[in-house]
């Protein structure tokens, strides 16, 4: 059976994230794959050390992060899993602190100095980036540096995972339940609330279609 691993870099376990991450669990599972949703909020676990022990010649941790915390089960579930799956909110334009210092230790374990065999990842994995965000769709290429940290991030994933990494993104998000208890004058709460009752379940649907089409 075919697992899915789907990772959550926002520091809330159950907001827009969670829910698009969620949605896509539930895709994968129609589809008749075993798929998990972890969240990487409340765990104790830092970025890459660079001990590098992953890269020690006939070390006993070559090609996997030795560091032992919070992180390592998940890394042994990514090691396990047929599709990866990564999701953060944009903070100042960048993935989540919480999701970098995940993917520093992921991919640095199987990234390999070598021009052709670059990666140590033991199979292909199809996988996705998610990323969800305050800003509308028009307004990306402006904030987003012209999608440079997607598709940055998109390289490395299919490097290491060779497969191709899909990008999936979420705009407009509702930040807030109630805006009216925060200092706010930039974003329109009725037009926050349209946008949640009726785009969200869109991007909810379309995520679900890509579990499932990531595990098929
Ligand atoms: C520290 C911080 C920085 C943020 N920076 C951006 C940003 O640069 N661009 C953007 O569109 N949204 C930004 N946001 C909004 C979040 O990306 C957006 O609300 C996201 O959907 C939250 O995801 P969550 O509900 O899973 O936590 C920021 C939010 C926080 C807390």
């Amino acid at each position: 059976m075919m697992k899915l691993l789907a990772i959550n870099g926002s520091p809330r376990k159950t907001r827009n994230t969670a829910a698009i991450l969620q949605s896509m669990v539930e895709g994968a599972i129609e589809a008749g794959a075993e798929a998990t949703l972890v969240p990487l909020a409340g765990l104790r676990f830092r970025g890459c050390v660079s001990c590098f022990s992953c890269k020690l010649l006939n070390g006993p941790s070559y090609g996997r992060c030795a560091l032992r915390d919070d992180l390592a089960p998940i890394l042994d579930m990514a090691h396990e899993a047929d599709v990866i799956v990564l999701g953060s909110p944009f903070y100042f334009s960048e993935e989540s602190s919480l999701l970098r210092a995940c993917e520093e230790r992921l991919w640095f374990q199987y990234s390999r100095y070598d021009t052709e065999n670059v990666t140590l990842s033991p199979a292909k994995k199809a996988c996705a980036l998610v990323y969800t965000m305050n800003i509308p769709e028009e307004a990306m290429p402006q904030y987003l540096l012209k999608g440079a940290v997607s598709s940055f991030n998109r390289a490395v994933m299919e490097r290491i995972f060779s497969c191709p990494c899909e990008l999936f993104f979420c705009c407009d998000t509702l930040q807030f339940e109630d805006y009216a208890k925060y200092d706010n004058r930039i974003f329109d709460p009725a037009h926050k609330l349209e946008r949640h009752r009726n785009v969200f379940p869109k991007d909810r649907e379309r995520a679900r279609e890509l579990g499932r089409k990531l595990v098929s």
